[in-house]
């Protein structure tokens, strides 16, 4: 065990940790606990990695994360523009590097993601002609999963293809390809990695029109006798306002299909929005007042965000024979996209891990929910 990650005993079972600092020197320590390690037996604990990770350029960081998590999804390097950035080019080096990692630290690997109409390359976004684009399309299938066949444990192979509604979403493959190009994902990725899990990813397809869609795109897949293995809530929810009751109602409606359930990129935002979901190209104007916990969370605001993550993680344990994994979109406050979107530029604080990688106070109580579900509450 790593001394850096030793706290204050006190910290630990008394929760007070807005007033660990100053104690930490002088007092017994033990470690904090693991994540991956307290829900072993429930589900599998992901995070997001970026490249500086991959590559283990911060040894504290690398530490936490090994300590901490069995499963990890790469955030944007195994994305269409970084992956295949030219009709006859790819760039596999950090994707190789990210499977090594995995190998190398027992940590399965999420694979993120083959069809996604953001972060697409410019050459992909300005094929007019539809064969063309359908060679692009099975192209980059084959050659980023079938390269990855063996080694890679699942893939989002589409993700985002609806609308809140539950209609499809006007992409280019909606355009190029028609309604059946995730049906032919799917098909095109079980032929070139067989043996791995192949999931529908999407944010807010826990609302009811939108989970809807997704049941019907499922159903869709399946009765074109094409695998497919689940479903993926991606869980960017905002401080108390997370949906527990559609959330609850997907973990059973998704899981009646056959499919496997899976929280793929969970944070909780605690900074003003006034939009729910995770459209990467929506925008909200800067102003100083949408930023406003720059020095650190208030307390009522951490006891909400770690009040919500107990909720979240009592619901996981009560359906964790149908859930498979839970992934938090980063590994600390620092690394979180919610700090440059939908606003550049905020201080947000959604994750269980602070900037100085400590441990909040939400993640003790997630810890909790594990003590007291063994105590029957
Ligand atoms: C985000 C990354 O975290 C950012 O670094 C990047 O600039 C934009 O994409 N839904 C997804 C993820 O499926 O791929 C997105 O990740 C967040 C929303």
């Amino acid at each position: 065990m790593i001394k850096r990650f030793f706290i204050p005993v006190l910290c630990a079972t008394s929760l007070l940790l807005s007033s660990c600092a100053s104690s930490q020197k002088n007092s017994a320590t033990q470690p904090i606990p693991s994540l991956k390690e307290i829900f072993k037996n429930d589900f599998a604990i992901g995070t997001a990695l970026n490249t500086a990770q991959i590559e283990e350029k911060d040894a504290k960081v690398d530490a936490l994360i090994k300590q901490q998590f069995n499963m990890a999804t790469p955030e944007n390097i195994m994305k269409a523009e970084i992956i295949h950035p030219q009709w006859d080019k790819y760039d596999f080096t950090v994707a190789d590097k990210m499977i090594e990692y995995g190998e190398k630290n027992n940590i399965k690997i999420n694979g993120h993601t083959l069809v996604w109409h953001s972060q697409l390359p410019a050459f992909a976004r300005n094929i007019k002609n539809v064969d063309s684009f359908k060679t692009f399309f099975s192209n980059h299938i084959n050659t980023v999963a079938g390269r990855y066949s063996g080694k890679i444990f699942s893939w989002d192979v589409v993700n985002e293809a609806l609308n809140e509604d539950g209609t499809m979403r006007k992409s280019i493959f909606l355009d190029r390809l028609g309604d059946n190009f995730v049906t032919e994902a799917f098909r095109l990725a079980a032929a070139a990695s067989p043996n791995t899990e192949l999931y529908y990813n999407d944010y807010n397809n826990e609302q009811p029109a939108k989970r809807a869609g997704c049941i019907a795109l499922v159903k869709k897949v399946q009765a074109a006798g094409v695998r497919i293995d689940g479903v993926g809530i991606q869980g960017h929810w905002h401080a108390g306002k997370v949906p527990f009751k559609d959330i609850e109602a997907s973990i059973l409606e998704y899981s009646a299909l056959g499919l496997k359930v899976m929280f793929t990129e969970v944070d909780i935002e605690v900074l003003p929005r006034n939009f729910s979901g995770a459209d990467v190209s929506q925008r909200m104007k800067e102003d100083p007042s949408l930023n406003p916990y720059v020095n650190g969370l208030p307390d009522s605001v951490q006891q909400q965000l770690a009040n919500d993550y107990a909720a979240l993680f009592n619901l996981f344990l009560k359906h964790k024979d149908k859930i498979t994994r839970v992934t938090f979109w980063g590994v600390d406050d620092g690394q979180s996209w919610l700090n440059g979107w939908p606003v550049r530029g905020r201080t947000n604080h959604p994750l269980l891990f602070d900037r100085a990688l400590q441990p909040k106070p939400a993640f003790y109580k997630v810890i909790e929910t594990k003590k007291n579900e063994k105590k029957g509450f």
